[in-house]
């Protein structure tokens, strides 16, 4: 979209490493946004961050940034449990926040986030790049159209390795500080998409287990869905997987669409096979096909469309709240041992408040950190 407007002046709070996928996404939106200060509570990693990217304000402090500049929207980059603090402080000095996933570590927390959403009357937006890739806006508008007839299976999985070592940073690995392993920081983008493709789901039953890393969280999770639309899914989430793929597969009355790459995906990636008699679909599939590839830089472009449109930007909190919801019932099916129905998880219960529901099976491993 072009736009006559001055860019947008973004900040980012954060500097370590998925800081440079949304700082290299604006370097590739001069027209459209300015990266104009950095935060890092450790400030060699702020300045030389801020060098690399030619940023003309480094602060140590996000409360001195937020009252010190005028921004549009500020990129939350710091680790999970850091992230509601920094988008309330955001959305009270009245800019956008956009945070890293997880957004919150609880369903507790988007409470909180949505309540300070009505309030102040300025969004929070999760990134979920995946959602943006052009296979799936273009797999998403033909589900709407109904040309796929009804989705009746799919599976979605997340095979990744972390050596232990990677569990070396203090916080990971750690309920309290990341929110759980890879069903909220790694599988959380694959079945993130799956959700946007099916739409609500109405039944989880998961199981969790810590096979073999050193830390508090589960290092494997897979759970069976069932949707409100009628389709069966299985959604598994590991980081003990040496050949690493991310995969989703969906089969429809009169197609099956699949997608397999790692960490992003472009429509190779995808593969397309109608059903005998359904062969003018393969047309409708590759028809306006852009090849964006998913990233943080197609998400943010979406983002801006909708500033300057005034439309709704995705990924607002309530769509953000369908896969945490499902993350957490997710893991309350795991350690209870039982199918968890959409909406079971209300009130008072554990996995509102945490995701490991105070009921995780196997011992601590790791010091409690505050
Ligand atoms: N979307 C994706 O594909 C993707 C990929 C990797 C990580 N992530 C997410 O990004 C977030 C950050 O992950 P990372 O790997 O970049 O972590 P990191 O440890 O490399 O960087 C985090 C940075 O935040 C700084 N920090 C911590 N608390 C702060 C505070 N209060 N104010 C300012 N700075 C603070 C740290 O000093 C550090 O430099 C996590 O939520 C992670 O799950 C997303």
């Amino acid at each position: 979209m072009s736009t006559s407007r001055p860019p947008f002046r973004a900040a980012i709070i954060g500097t370590g490493a998925i800081a440079h996928a949304h700082a290299n996404a604006l370097r590739e939106l001069p027209d459209r946004a300015q990266l104009v200060a950095v935060v890092d509570v450790d400030q060699s990693r702020a300045t030389a961050f801020a060098e690399q990217f030619s940023v003309p304000a480094v602060y140590t402090d996000a409360a001195d940034l937020l009252a010190a500049e005028r921004l549009d929207l500020v990129h939350i980059c710091t680790p999970p449990k850091t992230h509601v603090p920094l988008a309330i402080a955001a959305m009270r000095a009245g800019v956008p926040a956009l945070v890293e996933k997880p957004p919150a570590l609880s369903l507790r927390e988007l409470d909180e986030l949505a309540v300070v959403e009505e309030e102040t009357g300025v969004p929070m937006l999760t990134v979920f790049q995946h959602r943006y890739g052009d296979g799936a806006v273009r797999l998403r508008r033909l589900v709407g159209s109904g040309a796929l007839g009804r989705p009746l299976v799919a599976t979605c999985e997340t095979l990744w390795y972390r050596d232990d070592g990677y569990f070396d940073v203090p916080w990971r690995g750690r309920w309290e500080v990341e929110g759980g392993g890879p069903t909220m920081g790694h599988g959380i983008h694959q079945f993130d998409l799956l959700l946007s493709i099916l739409g609500p789901w109405s039944l989880v039953t998961a199981m969790a287990a810590r096979q073999s890393r050193p830390t508090d969280t589960e290092d494997v999770s897979m759970a069976i869905a069932r949707f409100e639309n009628g389709a069966l899914a299985t959604v598994v989430n590991s980081i003990v997987s040496p050949r690493q793929s991310s995969r989703l597969r969906f089969d429809f009355e009169h197609a099956t669409v699949e997608l397999e790459h790692v960490y992003g995906y472009r429509n190779e990636d995808w593969r397309f096979t109608p059903v005998a008699g359904h062969e003018e679909l393969a047309e409708l599939w590759t028809r306006d096909a852009v090849d964006d590839e998913s990233g943080h830089l197609v998400q943010l472009q979406a983002i801006f469309d909708a500033f300057e449109s005034g439309e709704e930007p995705g990924v607002s909190l309530a769509d953000a709240r369908r896969t945490m919801e499902f993350a957490a019932a997710t893991y309350a099916s795991a350690f209870r041992g039982l199918p968890v129905a959409a909406g079971d998880l209300s009130g008072d219960d554990p996995f509102t408040r945490s995701m490991d529901g105070g009921a995780v099976p196997w011992p601590r491993l790791k010091e409690p950190v505050g």
